[in-house]
């Protein structure tokens, strides 16, 4: 499911996609249950009927929940967006939302406008290094670079 989750692109809300959730949804429950039951025979009773339903609940629970397609997609693609919005909340709002010290808003169209013709790499690579009144990573030195380029990404993205 993880790599799965990984190249939820474009992906995600297809039938295909929504097939291998049912099937899953059936099947690993019912293997779960199964297993479960056979190793519960071998320990002495320690794993009942009931001990086995409440170990299997969350997954059952999870596979009801998977074929609703608006829940799907928010594991693979959207995760990014989410990232570069936490980062954004967090380290880089307190001027890019106010437009503090000159920072370019989020969302003013003119003032990134002319900025993103340098693209996603070199405005990361300004925003790592820091530019005018902007201290290197928004000065928080605990961010990873692919933080800022999420951040960046974010960013760009309102701007468009
Ligand atoms: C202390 C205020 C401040 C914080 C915090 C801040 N910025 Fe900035 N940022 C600025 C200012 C001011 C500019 C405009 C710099 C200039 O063009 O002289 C700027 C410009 C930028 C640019 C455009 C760079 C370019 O090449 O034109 C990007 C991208 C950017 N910031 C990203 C971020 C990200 C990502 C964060 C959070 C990790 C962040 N900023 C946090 C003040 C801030």
């Amino acid at each position: 499911m993880a790599e799965q989750n990984g190249q939820c692109g474009g992906l995600c809300g297809s039938p295909a996609v929504i097939v291998v959730a049912l099937v899953a949804a059936i099947v690993l429950p019912v293997s779960g249950f199964c297993v479960a039951k056979l190793m519960g025979g071998k320990q002495s009773g320690d794993l009942g009927e009931e001990a086995v339903l409440r170990r299997i609940q969350p997954a059952a629970q999870v596979a009801l929940a998977a074929p609703a397609p608006a829940a799907a997609p928010a594991a693979g693609g959207a995760a990014a967006a989410d990232s570069g919005k936490k980062t954004y909340d967090a380290a880089c709002g307190a001027c890019h939302g106010s437009g503090a010290a000159g920072a370019p808003k989020l969302g003013d169209k003119a003032a990134w406008g002319p900025r993103l013709g340098a693209g996603v790499s070199g405005l990361t690579a300004n925003a790592i290094k820091g530019k005018g009144a902007m201290p290197p990573k928004g000065g928080n030195l605990s961010l990873s670079d692919a933080d800022i380029k999420a951040a960046v990404e974010y960013m760009a993205a309102a701007a468009k």
